[in-house]
């Protein structure tokens, strides 16, 4: 569109509705229901799912943000992803608003609110809005919202055959912003373009040491040559807490015999390189094994054995585990 065809007259509200609308009829999204403190209140209809542009969190970046996923109808690991959430407001120095307790409920009441069984439930934590400086404004309201919508997804293909990945050219986050989960994804953002523009399905972040990082939206692990599944520590990258969960389910694999410890410690990119399996982990990912890293294949170059047995348990607990809250339709 160019500017002469542009009206450039003063919009009223309905019209700004009506506009709101039109662009969601040009780009249909899964979005089912949206809280607002701002609004005090919940709504299903996607043009109406808006943020004040002077938000803190929408011109400065300053707001914080996380995801659990809607199994079957139940909300999972909810509240590893609130310390996770809490965490990151305290390093962002954001005021608590409204109660963890409170947050909850209407992070549950806002899923009941979209009708949904599956996809994801994120939410976020804003400074406010007020001004458009630097600090927060003061009296700055802070903002708290709750997205229900469909989930990410990923090509089957990653599942079937594995997924392909770079090393990133992108600077890894320094550790206290890679640890806190705020709304800055810019490097996150340019890893995966980059790697999707180069021919890859995502990036993997190396520290300055050579160590293995962390990917876009997702965590990393080996299985070494030793059958070892290693992870990298969890100090200059995300605490994810698919990870987490499953580096306690990995437990029972080493009686299976598939593995013969679990070890959070820094994984150097040259033992890496040489792991049988290599995979990415995460709340929307789940398991998803790594079959190729630059021009190297991983392990026999199709998706292993741990990689699906970690898939098997985290179903599992994501079904019929004790980390499930029902969600009250
Ligand atoms: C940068 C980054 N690392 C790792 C993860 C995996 O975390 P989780 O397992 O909690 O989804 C995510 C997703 O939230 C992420 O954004």
């Amino acid at each position: 569109m160019t500017v002469s065809q542009t009206n450039l007259q003063a919009l009223d509200a309905d019209t700004v509705v009506a506009k709101l609308r039109d662009l969601r009829r040009r780009q249909p999204v899964k979005y089912f229901a949206f809280y607002s403190s701002q609004l005090g209140g919940i709504v299903t209809d996607p043009a109406l799912m808006v943020l004040p542009f002077d938000d803190h969190m929408v011109h400065r970046g300053h707001g914080i943000f996380d995801t659990a996923g809607l199994v079957n109808g139940k909300i999972y690991d909810l509240e590893a992803h609130l310390d996770r959430f809490l965490l990151s407001a305290e390093r962002s120095k954001l005021r608590i608003a409204p109660p963890r307790g409170e947050m909850r409920d209407i992070i549950v009441r806002t899923t009941a609110a979209g009708g949904q069984r599956d996809g994801a439930i994120r939410y976020w934590l804003s400074s406010g809005p007020g001004s458009l400086e630097l600090s927060p404004a003061a009296g700055a309201e802070p903002g708290f919202f709750v997205m229900v919508f469909g989930g990410l997804t990923y090509p089957d293909r990653w599942l079937t055959e594995g997924a392909r990945v770079m090393t990133t050219t992108y600077p890894i986050k320094a550790p206290i912003y890679a640890i806190t989960k705020a709304t800055n994804y810019l490097p996150n953002v340019l890893m995966q373009m980059q790697a999707k523009e180069a021919g890859f399905d995502n990036g993997v972040f190396l520290d300055a040491e050579g160590n293995v990082g962390e990917s876009s939206n997702m965590n990393v692990a080996f299985v070494t040559e030793h059958g070892v599944l290693a992870h990298p520590k969890f100090d200059h990258i995300l605490a994810g807490c698919t990870s987490l969960r499953l580096l306690e389910l990995a437990e029972q694999l080493k009686t299976r015999g598939l593995i013969t410890a679990v070890e959070v410690r820094n994984v150097p990119v040259a033992e890496a390189h040489a792991s049988r399996e290599m995979m990415l982990l995460g709340s929307s990912v789940k398991v998803a094994s790594v079959v190729q890293w630059d021009d190297r294949r991983i392990g026999d170059g199709k998706p292993g054995p741990v990689a699906r047995a970690l898939l098997n348990l985290l179903d599992e607990d994501m079904r019929s585990g004790d980390r499930l809250i029902d969600v009250p339709y």
